[in-house]
C-alpha cells in the first residue's frame, strides 16, 4: 500500500552510551540518536480521524481524534500525541499515513519514543503548531507517562528529538542543559539485540523508579547526583542499594564523558564495563543474556560493553575498533547463538544521526 504523501518524517531510535536509570531522578545521561529510524509518510486530512498503517506489524488502524483513549496497543503512541497536544490547548487535525523504517520494534532502542516524535514532529509541521524540539520531547515523555502508563524519564525522547550526527549528547536531566560530545571516528558502536523481550519491563521499571524516588524523598533530596554515603546508609537496605547504584552511575557519566573528550577509549570502555556490572548486581536490571554478551564482547576484544536502555533484555552495546567491527560482531553472534539457541538475536553497526526531521514532499 503506497500513497503519495505530503510529508516524510525520519525519526531516529536511541542508544545510550552510559547513564542508565538516572534520568528519572535528575541525573546525567549520554545517549545518541541512531541511523536506525522510523519513517512516517503522512498527509493531513480534513476529517477528524487517523488512518495509519504499520508495515512492520501489517496492521491498519482508524480512530477518531476526538476523545482519544488508550487501547493498550501500538496505536497508543499515535493517539497519545493527540491527547497530550489537546490537553495543552492545540487542536491538530487528522491524517492518513504509513509507518516503515529500519528501527527494530521492542528491542530496547526506543522505538516508542521514535514513533511519538515522528508523530509530534509531523503534527507540529503540518498544523503549524509552533512548538520547538525540546518541548516536543517533553510532550513525548508525557504520552508515555500519562497515556501509555510508562513512568519513563526524558532521555529517549530528548535524544530522538535533539540528536546530532556523529555526536552523543551529554544531558543533565535536572536542568535539560546539554552538550554534544563528538564520537571518535575510528571506533564503532555495535548494538546487539538479545532477542529477549521481557514482558515485565514496564512494571519492574516503574517499581525501580518508585524505590529510588522514595529514597530521595526520605532524604529530602531532588536529585540522585552526589548523595553522600553516610546519608544513604540511613535508608532501608534495598533503597540504599538502588540509590547507591544511581549515584555511582551519575559519577560514571561525568568520568566517561571526560575520557571520551580526552580521547582515552580504553578508559571509556572500562567505565562502561563497570557500569554494566554495577547495574547487574545492585540495580538487578540485567539478565543472563545481557551478561553473557558483555563478557563475550570483552573476550572478543571490545573496549567496553554494557546493556543499553531499561534492561531486563532488549539490547546491549559494545565499543570496538571500526575495522574489526564486522568480524567482532559475527564472532559474538556465533557464540551467543550457541549459548542461547532459542533466542533470535540480531546486531547492527550503528552511527549517530540527527534528531527527528520532517521533509515536505510536495
Ligand atoms: C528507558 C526509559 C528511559 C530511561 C532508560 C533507563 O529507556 O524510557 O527514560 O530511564 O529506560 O536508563
Amino acid at each position: 500500500m503506497t500513497h503519495d504523501h505530503t510529508h516524510r518524517v525520519v525519526s531516529p531510535g536511541r542508544v545510550n552510551l552510559i547513564g542508565e536509570h538516572t534520568d528519572y531522578t535528575g541525573g546525567y545521561v549520554m545517549p545518541f540518536a541512531t541511523d536506525l529510524h522510523t519513517a512516517l509518510l503522512a498527509t493531513p486530512t480534513d476529517d477528524r480521524a487517523v488512518e495509519i498503517h504499520s508495515r512492520a506489524l501489517e496492521d491498519t488502524v482508524t480512530a477518531s481524534i476526538d476523545d482519544p483513549e488508550a487501547t493498550g496497543t501500538w496505536v497508543d503512541y499515535v493517539m497519545g500525541c493527540y491527547a497530550v497536544l489537546q490537553s495543552e490547548g492545540y487542536d491538530p487535525g487528522g491524517f492518513k499515513g504509513e509507518l516503515e523504517g529500519t528501527l527494530p520494534l521492542g528491542a530496547g532502542l526506543s522505538s516508542s519514543a521514535s514513533l511519538e516524535l515522528a508523530m509530534l514532529a509531523f503534527l507540529e509541521d503540518a498544523y503549524e503548531l509552533g512548538i520547538d524540539r525540546e518541548r516536543l520531547a517533553l510532550l513525548g515523555q508525557r504520552v508515555e507517562n500519562e497515556f501509555v502508563g510508562m513512568s519513563c524519564g526524558i532521555m529517549d525522547q530528548f535524544a530522538v528529538a535533539l540528536g546530532k550526527s556523529d555526536h552523543a549528547l551529554r544531558l543533565d536531566t535536572e536542568t535539560l542543559e546539554y552538550r554534544p560530545i563528538p564520537l571518535p571516528e575510528d571506533v564503532q558502536i555495535v548494538v546487539f539485540h538479545t532477542g529477549v523481550e521481557h514482558e515485565l519491563v514496564d512494571s519492574a521499571y516503574n517499581q525501580r523508579r518508585d524505590t529510588v524516588e522514595t529514597a530521595l524523598q526520605t532524604l529530602g533530596l531532588d536529585s540522585a547526583k552526589a548523595v553522600p554515603d553516610e546519608q544513604r546508609q540511613t535508608l532501608p537496605a534495598r533503597q540504599a542499594e538502588r540509590l547507591g547504584y544511581v549515584t555511582r552511575e551519575n559519577d560514571r557519566v561525568v568520568e566517561a564523558c571526560n575520557a571520551l573528550e580526552a580521547g582515552d577509549i580504553d578508559r571509556f570502555g572500562d567505565i562502561l564495563v563497570a557500569a554494566h556490572r554495577d547495574i547487574a548486581e545492585h540495580y538487578e536490571a540485567s539478565c543472563d543474556e545481557l551478561d553473557f554478551f558483555v563478557e563475550t564482547a570483552i573476550e572478543e576484544g571490545a573496549y567496553g560493553a554494557r546493556l543499553t536502555g531499561a534492561g531486563w533484555g532488549g539490547s546491549a552495546i559494545a565499543v570496538v575498533d571500526e575495522e574489526r567491527a564486522s568480524s567482532f560482531a559475527e564472532s559474538v553472534f556465533e557464540r551467543y547463538t550457541e549459548q542461547f539457541p532459542d533466542r533470535n538475536p540480531s546486531y547492527h553497526l550503528v552511527t549517530a544521526a540527527d534528531g527527528v526531521r520532517v521533509e515536505n514532499v510536495d
